[in-house]
């Protein structure tokens, strides 16, 4: 097992406004002159008033729309996006939205300038997995902190026909710059909030509930974030509680929690994530509602694999300190699951609507995807998997 930090290259180019009134800087954001499509989902920015800003902060700009990108953002709607940019000559992309408008547009910066069939860009049973070599432009405008989407280099894509969740990742699609209003957040109903919390509590634990190599920034940080997370998530779910410090403290802790500063060097799981999209694409159950559903079985049936951390995750995240190894290991579990019960989000596969009579299903679309040797040694098979499922139920 290695015991010091791997070699890496950070990397992250992204240039992030945060604070009050940051859309009114959009006009010296983009160059003078584009002309900028402007992307974004189904219909909250303009019921709050979001797109009117950005709108008016573009007013010396030539601008057009494209609304509809769903949640869970689809290959075909993208292309949609695509084809009117071509045609309508634009040479800019805006997304204001949350991770699904941010992930879509970062697919149609790509495949605007793609040679050949886009459905390439990804690999895992999709295409041939090409790399990108170059990307339209763009910048985002982030309306709800979940993902990360504004600080990284990655889009997840639905495919409906072929039933997956494939993502592919480039330096290329990094935004150019992201905006973070925390007042933005105003206007999300408890679910997404919810949401949001969970999926960058389950992203900080991929990057750390792995195996120790010494990677002391690295493990503080993520133990931080969690803390964090855990603390606020509670009053951040109230969707009354406009407490402007509160939601900052959300919205910037979602955006740490992948813009890989907490990965580099360290190993990583993402089998939670993996899992889970499956079962996005069985029933298009909420991002983060998949991982809640899955990471209480994942710890359980990989507690030999992960003891070390998870012993650490107890003492350090949840102040831990009395009994066995195992009694701690134990007593993180179940306060992770009092957590996002806490929060209102699902602990178990019945909560999402999955059967045991669709394992079969989600193990058979894991093989279809590739995902045969996942986790952070790359040792869980398809049997595992099918343990965690059966676990989870
Ligand atoms: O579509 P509209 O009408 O805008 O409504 C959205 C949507 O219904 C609504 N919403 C967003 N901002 C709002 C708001 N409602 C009120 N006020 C606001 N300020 O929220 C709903 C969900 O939005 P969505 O963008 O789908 O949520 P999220 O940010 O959680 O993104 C989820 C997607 O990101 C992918 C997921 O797989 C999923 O497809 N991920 C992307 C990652 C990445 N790029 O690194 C990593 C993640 O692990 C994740 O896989
Ligand atoms: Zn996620």
């Amino acid at each position: 097992m290695e015991k010091a930090m791997s070699d890496f290259v950070y990397y992250n180019p992204v240039k992030v406004l945060f604070g009050k009134n940051k859309i009114n800087e959009l006009g010296a954001l983009i160059p003078d002159g584009k002309k900028v499509l402007i992307t974004y989902g189904g219909g909250s920015v303009k019921r709050f008033g979001t797109l009117d800003r950005v709108k008016e902060a573009l007013h010396s700009h030539i601008v057009g729309e494209f609304g509809g990108i769903e949640a869970n953002p689809t290959y075909s709607t993208c292309m949609e996006a695509v084809k009117q940019f071509k045609e309508g000559r634009y040479d800019y992309l805006l997304a204001v939205g949350g991770g699904s408008v941010i992930d879509g547009t970062k697919f149609i910066a790509a495949a605007i300038a793609f040679d050949g069939d886009p459905k390439d860009i990804f690999g895992q049973g999709i295409g041939k997995g090409l790399p990108v070599e170059s990307a339209v432009p763009f910048g985002s405008v982030l309306t709800l902190p979940a993902t990360a989407s504004e600080m990284n280099e990655t889009s997840v894509i639905t495919f409906k026909e072929e039933k997956a969740k494939i993502s592919f990742s480039s330096k290329h699609v990094f935004p150019e710059f992201s905006i973070l209003e925390p007042e933005l957040t105003y206007t999300l109903p408890k679910r997404q909030l919810a949401n949001g919390i969970t999926d960058a509590f389950v992203h900080v634990i991929e990057q750390y509930l792995t195996y120790p190599v010494k990677g002391m920034v690295q493990d503080e940080f993520a133990e931080g974030l969690l803390r964090v997370l855990i603390e606020i998530g509670p009053d951040v779910v109230d969707e009354d509680n406009h407490d402007y410090a509160l939601r900052a403290n959300y919205m910037w802790t979602a955006t740490l929690a992948l813009n890989r500063l907490i990965s580099r060097g360290v190993p990583g799981d993402w089998s939670t994530h993996g899992l889970g999209h499956e079962i996005t694409v069985l029933n298009n159950t909420d991002h983060a509602r998949s991982l809640s559903a899955i990471l209480p079985a994942v710890m359980v049936v990989r507690k030999l694999k992960k003891w070390d951390k998870l012993v650490q995750y107890a003492e350090k995240v949840w102040g831990i300190t009395e009994g066995t190894e195992e009694a701690k290991i134990d007593a993180a579990i179940l306060k992770t699951v009092a957590f996002f019960k806490s929060i209102d989000m699902p602990t178990n596969l019945s909560d999402v609507g999955v059967e045991e009579a669709d394992i079969d299903t989600l193990v058979r679309q894991l093989k279809d995807h590739g995902n045969e040797a996942i986790s952070e040694r790359g040792d869980q098979t398809l049997d595992v998997s099918r343990e965690i499922y059966q676990k989870a139920l």
